[in-house]
């Protein structure tokens, strides 16, 4: 059978990683996480001393780190220049600096031509999550989905994944959340938004394995 080809967008905490890593390993495709490379070119950025506010000093660097994905949905991992950056790209540092590094249109390019390139090799297929997937990475998908969920939700589970004392606040990861939302959104290359042919799935009121469940049925329908 044909490779199948899944992407699901959405804002920050809404459950998109863990919604594809199981909906990848139950169907056994593979799995891709888009924000762990602009989480890595960000790290990469910030431990060489480029001012990621510097649109051009970004733009000129884009291309110097090796970035490589693995992406077995049971281990997935990310490793810049041979080093693995799965602990370093969660650091706080790194979220509060990775909207203005992906806003750049050449880090984009970079790692959208990477992107497509993980896609067309997966044998069996691939669910590819991240921000702008459906309208510009694969927007001949066979099935988007687009995840919400209240800000009240998606804080209360980021808050769930943080540890010891930013996790205890709510109110100002709430906060961060909003803030890079409103970056992603506002970005003028590529921003997260909606495709026409996505399926939209609020999870406010949903359990993971509902979520799952329903992506499960949504592919096997778009079969
Ligand atoms: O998904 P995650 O929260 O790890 O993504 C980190 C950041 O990477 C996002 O806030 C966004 O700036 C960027 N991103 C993006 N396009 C994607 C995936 C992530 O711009 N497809």
């Amino acid at each position: 059978p044909a490779a199948v080809i899944v992407a699901i967008d959405g804002p920050a905490g809404t459950g998109k990683s863990s919604t594809s890593k199981a909906v990848a390993a139950k169907l056994g495709l593979g799995y891709l996480d888009t924000g762990a490379q602009y989480r890595a070119i960000t790290w990469w950025m910030l431990t060489n001393g480029i001012d990621v506010n510097d649109a051009r000093a970004v733009a000129d660097a884009a291309a110097k780190p090796v970035i490589v994905s693995g992406t077995d949905p049971a281990a997935p991992t990310i490793a810049v220049d041979g080093l693995d950056a799965a602990g370093p790209i969660r650091t706080q540092e790194v979220t509060s600096a990775v909207s203005a590094v992906s806003a750049v249109p050449e880090v984009r390019a970079r790692i959208t031509a990477l992107q497509r390139s993980i896609a067309a090799e997966a044998p069996r297929g691939i669910v590819v999550e991240g921000r702008d997937i459906g309208i510009t990475v694969l927007p001949d998908a066979d099935l988007k989905v687009f995840l919400t969920a209240s800000a009240e939700a998606r804080a209360a589970r980021r808050s769930g994944e943080l540890k010891g004392k930013e996790a205890t606040d709510l109110a100002a990861t709430r906060e961060a959340l909003m803030k890079r939302d409103a970056a992603d959104s506002s970005r003028k290359t590529s921003p997260l938004a909606k495709a026409d042919d996505a399926v939209e799935v609020d999870t406010t009121d949903l359990t993971l394995d509902q979520v799952i469940e329903c992506v499960v049925t949504l592919i096997e329908g778009a079969g």
